[in-house]
């Protein structure tokens, strides 16, 4: 695999020859970010070998390289689910590509249901921690010590001085964010009511259906990482039959200015 990442990076610096320094991964509903990238490439995921084509409705399937501030970025807009079909290798590809494009800072954002019942439908989540219970393991057979080691420590998988920072800077923007815990199942079905009691009953505070694989492959690379997560749905009594993937769409996207925001000036001071 080291051979083929290098390959696609290759291809890539052939191109446009950018090295960003942070990577973006941009979440369901959340992909109205790139408007805050001052744009400069724009590569297609069918043009870059190796990578993987994004099918889920509300993901476009593109890596936007640009600025944001002074600070160079590139952002995936659209990301490779387990529940598509994919394995955990071609998920978390385009991590270890944006690791030899020069990345060093990974920001991670998706779209979850709330079990913390501090949370309602809108809330904004720094990703503190993380609970892994997705059925396959992206670290999974031979380990290839030029991305990292066999074994990766995982005490602080989310970088404690950019939770930091972000809590900081949303304080003085008046937008109100909790940190929690984040677990990871495989989906494509939402919860149901004794899982989402799971969730609470195993200490996190939301779950969803992304993030914890391209995290943890990010850390075997010693990238730092920044994971923030936007509650589109909690999973109580009240609202569980509702929740549909149009609702989860349509409530990130009313978070969508804040969490855009909050991610720009962050890029921007950190
Ligand atoms: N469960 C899993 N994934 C999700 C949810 C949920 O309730 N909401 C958004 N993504």
């Amino acid at each position: 695999m080291f051979e083929k990442v290098q390959e696609t990076v290759e291809f890539i610096n052939d191109r446009i020859n950018y090295n960003p320094e942070y990577g973006i991964i941009l979440g369901s509903g959340l992909g109205g970010f790139t408007n805050d990238i001052n744009v400069e490439y724009i590569l297609s995921y069918s043009e870059i070998p190796n990578f993987p084509v994004s099918t889920v409705q509300g993901h476009k399937g593109a890596l936007v390289f640009g600025t944001i501030g002074d600070k160079r970025v590139v952002a995936m807009q659209g990301r490779f689910h387990f529940y598509e079909g994919y394995d955990m290798k071609q998920v978390t590809f385009p991590v270890r590509v944006m690791k030899y494009l020069g990345v060093s800072k990974l920001i991670v954002s998706n779209a979850s249901g709330g079990v913390n019942q501090n949370y309602h439908v809108g809330s904004i989540v720094l990703i503190k921690d993380h609970i892994n219970m997705m059925p396959e393991h992206p670290l999974r057979g031979h380990n290839d010590e030029r991305f990292g080691p066999r074994f990766v420590n995982m005490s602080e998988p989310y970088s404690k001085s950019m939770i930091n920072k972000a809590k900081e800077i949303a304080n003085e923007l008046d937008i109100t964010v909790h940190d929690g815990i984040y677990l990871g199942l495989q989906g494509p079905t939402f919860e149901t009511l004794a899982e989402y009691k799971m969730v609470k009953a195993l200490g996190a505070d939301c779950v969803g259906m992304s993030t914890v694989p391209e995290v943890i492959v990010a850390r075997h690379m010693e990238l730092e990482t920044f994971g923030l997560s936007v509650i589109t749905d909690m999973g109580n009594e009240d609202s569980i039959e509702a929740i549909t993937h149009e609702e989860v769409l349509e409530a990130a996207k009313e978070a969508e200015p804040k969490v855009r925001t909050l991610i720009k000036e962050l890029i921007k001071n950190y």
